[in-house]
């Protein structure tokens, strides 16, 4: 099952893990896939350091780093807006149901020496070519783009240097976009994926793709968590399937154990799409949080990047009363998870799945040749 994709990356088999978790990308890249590590959570003095890592303990084995430079969101026009600016646009009504809702969920206000996530994160085009300026002083072989076309320019730069950019599709329209402007790889996110994601499932939306941009090679992404998964991806015409929400159960996961229990537990009716994380449909597990903002009476999520800056506060206070063992600790905690989430029910190191995926992905495709041959004889 070595597609043209794992020639062309220097890569076992096609694989391919996104994780916010240096320790998932360095396994899985070692383990003969290809990882991925997703770069808007850190800072770029942080990202640097993961990077730096990740150089230490791959052995010189090729990996990538994933940005957001989202197409439309607040102040894109403007050229970015200031926070303060920003700010100013966040209605007040937000801040009161938030803070109704952990009030009742009993959640403390923060301490004030609290360093949490930023409220800004890399939902801009600033912060995404701020982590792009780091990542291009390490060795990644592929750069990704979410959430539309990377700009020109930074397609030409990745180019320049040998580096190939990806980019996540919902549809066979933005697929040809994104071949139009320069992309070599689409990873067709169905709607089943973890994080932002479209209403297509990847069963149909894989094949359209394929055909709307070959030969460009095409990933799935939305559900592969076995070799089944995997090999129906290849019999879909993908070169290979790009993994998310599989990894949070790792060994190597640095999620909190509480969440992780959560994850574990979960079935795969436990997720919901909405636009309370950042404001554009993202697919989460379903909690006391997102159900909180489905009710009638909750404001409506606000557009990228102010949903993000306007729950930031909030996010760090349920994060920080999660890792204590008060009994309402773990009510609020959620996070970006697909449909995959109900097969994810064991903990194991990430070497060991892609293992298993890749042994399950052989002995599918095999036994489905065998069938075939056999028809042919009869
Ligand atoms: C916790 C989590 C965070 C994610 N964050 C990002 C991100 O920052 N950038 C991105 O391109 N994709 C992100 N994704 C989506 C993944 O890149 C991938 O497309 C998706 O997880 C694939 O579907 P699956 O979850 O069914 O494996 C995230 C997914 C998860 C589960």
């Amino acid at each position: 099952m070595r597609t043209p994709i794992c020639e062309t990356l220097g890569i076992e088999f096609p694989l391919f893990a996104f994780s916010h978790c240096r320790d998932v990308v360095a396994a899985v890249t070692n383990a003969g896939g290809f990882g991925v590590l997703g770069a808007l959570t850190f800072s770029p003095a942080q990202l640097e350091e993961e990077l730096t890592w990740i150089d230490a303990h791959v052995g010189g084995r090729p990996y990538g780093v994933d940005i957001v430079i989202p197409a439309k969101y607040v102040g894109r026009e403007a050229g970015d807006m200031s926070t303060a600016d920003l700010k100013k646009m966040i209605p007040e009504n937000v801040s009161k149901f938030l803070n109704d809702l952990l009030a009742k969920h009993e959640v403390p206000e923060l301490p004030d020496d609290f360093g949490g996530f930023s409220e800004m994160l890399g939902w801009s085009a600033g912060g995404g070519r701020a982590h792009l300026e780091v990542a291009m002083k390490h060795p990644i072989r592929l750069l990704v783009n979410a959430l539309g076309p990377p700009p020109e320019d930074v397609i030409e730069l990745a180019h320049a240097q040998g580096i190939l950019v990806g980019a996540l599709v919902g549809t066979p329209q933005q697929a040809l976009k994104q071949k139009q402007v320069g992309v070599d790889i689409i990873i067709a996110s169905g709607t089943e994926a973890g994080g932002h994601t479209g209403e297509v499932a990847s069963m149909v939306l894989t094949p359209q793709c394929v055909d709307a941009v070959a030969p460009t090679p095409v990933l799935t992404a939305g559900g592969v968590g076995t070799g089944r998964q995997l090999a129906a991806a290849l019999c879909l015409g993908a070169q290979g399937a790009w993994t998310g929400s599989i990894w949070l159960t790792t060994n190597e996961s640095e999620e909190a154990e509480s969440l992780i229990e959560k994850l574990l537990a979960a079935t795969s009716s436990d997720t919901l799409r909405s636009r309370c994380l950042t404001g554009k449909p993202a697919r989460q597990l379903k909690t006391a949080y997102t159900m909180a903002w489905e009710a009638e009476d909750a404001p409506d999520p606000l557009p990228m990047p102010l949903q993000f800056m306007a729950v930031a506060d909030a996010n760090n206070r349920i994060w920080k009363h999660s890792q204590t063992k008060h009994p309402t600790a773990g009510n609020l905690t959620g996070i970006a998870v697909g449909q995959i989430v109900g097969m994810m029910n064991k903990r194991r190191p990430a070497r060991e799945l892609v293992q298993s995926i890749v042994t399950e992905c052989a002995e599918t495709l095999s036994a489905q040749a065998e069938l075939l041959a056999r028809s042919t004889q009869d």
